[in-house]
């Protein structure tokens, strides 16, 4: 009989630094039984090396509905019918059809519009005449946000709502919660296609409904609801953890952010590094063994859901050196922040445009940017899927 760790007990600090406690497991071993806070028991897997086989094990496998694992979805099933919960070869099919919008070309044509919602969101944000802003409602959100429903064709007025709902799914408060918003956030989807076919625009989403009316067999409705469910709630929640951790580990490490504000080269680096040293992703989503599988020299049978602890990979000392030290000059890369294999974020090109246009216009027209709390009093987000804090109070008044 294998210990099982209950990361539960460790409460509220293992939220506020998952970090220490995965060091801790990574001496150990790198595949774990444990007890998640207030969820089910799972194979936890840490470390660089295992997180990696994990990533690319075909017999891991995505497709978890109907597995029984994590029980089942009614109505809003069509919400889990995309690429991030199917394997190939229903995965190679619906991530060929999105894809073609995410190259490094077709992102770097947004460009100008990125640097101008974030001109903009800055403008609003600086006029306060305290001096003092959310940083994560004054910009972290609404930039990709705002960016991603464009991209869609999706109507703004009902980005809160959304905004609401996506929080919920993705850091969980409670069952019924999740029950609710799931609903919710079906029911409003199944809507705005309604509306998009009615009067189609030149966005994605119009795109992905011509695809499914002009052959059935190539994008299902379920999974026109579907791909612009992931595409809308991938495309803004880990974004904002992104702009919000990156910013909180620039103010908290004040020579790296000297360096950076010195030469502007730097930058891009940064960014890896900040996606390395506290990426918005710290758990990938579920999996489940479809037979046993022996991951590092540990066999789980089959039928058992593991999690893949990111956030682990990125801080392994046998990969990074002195790994919980924040440098914008090291080799970040091999981070797992987006995670690898198949399934390796689609968005990547995107998310990074977003946050070096966003950090650098941040720190250009903020020379005195400061936070404006205490770090130990920020709340976390619910949950081991998504890392970042609720709110990131700064100023930049001195
Ligand atoms: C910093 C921002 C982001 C981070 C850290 C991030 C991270 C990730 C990770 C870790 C995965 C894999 C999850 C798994 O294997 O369980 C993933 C998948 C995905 N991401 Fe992102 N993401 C970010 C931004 C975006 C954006 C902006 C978009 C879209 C506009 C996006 C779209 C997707 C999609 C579609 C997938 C599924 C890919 C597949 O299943 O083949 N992501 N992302």
């Amino acid at each position: 009989m294998r210990d099982i760790v209950d990361l539960g007990a460790f409460g509220a600090d293992f939220t506020a630094d998952p970090y220490k406690y995965y060091a801790k497991l990574r001496a150990q071993g790198p595949v774990h039984r444990v007890r998640i806070p207030d969820g089910p028991e799972t194979w936890l897997v840490v470390g660089h090396e295992a997180v990696r086989t994990a990533l690319t094990d075909p017999r891991i496998s995505k497709n978890w509905r109907g597995s029984g694992l994590l029980g089942e979805t009614g109505d809003e099933s069509a919400l889990f019918t995309n690429m991030l919960d199917a394997d190939p070869p229903h995965h190679t099919r619906l991530r060929k059809l999105v894809a073609k919008e995410f190259t490094t070309r077709r992102v770097e044509a947004l460009r100008p519009r990125v640097q101008q919602i974030t001109d903009e969101l800055l403008d609003t944000m600086l006029a306060a005449p305290d001096g003092r802003a959310d940083l994560v409602a004054a910009l972290a959100f609404p930039l990709p946000m705002t960016v991603i429903c464009e991209l869609l064709g999706v109507p703004s007025i009902d980005r809160e709502a959304f905004r609401r709902w996506s929080n919920e799914l993705v850091a969980p408060t409670s069952d019924e919660a999740v029950q609710a918003a799931s609903l919710a956030v079906s029911e409003y989807l199944v809507d705005l296609i309604e509306a998009t076919r009615n009067s189609p625009g030149d966005g994605l989403l119009s795109a992905l409904i011509r695809t499914s009316d002009e052959d059935g067999d190539q994008l299902s409705r379920e999974e026109v609801v579907g791909t612009a469910f992931l595409l809308l709630v991938a495309g803004h929640e880990t974004t904002v953890s992104l702009l919000s951790n990156g910013v909180r580990a620039l103010l908290q490490h004040p020579e790296q952010l000297a360096a950076l504000r010195a030469d502007y080269s730097l930058l891009d680096n940064a960014v890896e590094e900040m996606l390395r040293y506290d990426g918005p992703v710290a758990t990938a989503t579920w999996r489940f063994t479809t037979e046993p599988t022996d991951i590092a020299g540990t066999r789980i049978p089959a039928g058992e859901n593991v999690l893949v602890a990111l956030a682990s990979a990125s801080r392994d000392r046998e990969r990074f050196a002195a790994p919980d030290d924040f440098d914008i000059t090291r080799d970040a890369r091999g981070h797992a922040a987006f995670g690898h294999g198949i399934h390796f974020c689609l968005g990547a090109p995107l998310a990074r445009l977003e946050a070096r246009i966003a950090i650098r216009s941040l720190l250009e027209r903020c020379p005195d940017l400061a936070m404006d709390a205490d770090p130990d009093a920020l709340t976390w987000r619910a949950g081991m899927l998504i890392r970042g804090t609720e709110q990131l109070p700064v100023r930049w008044k001195a």
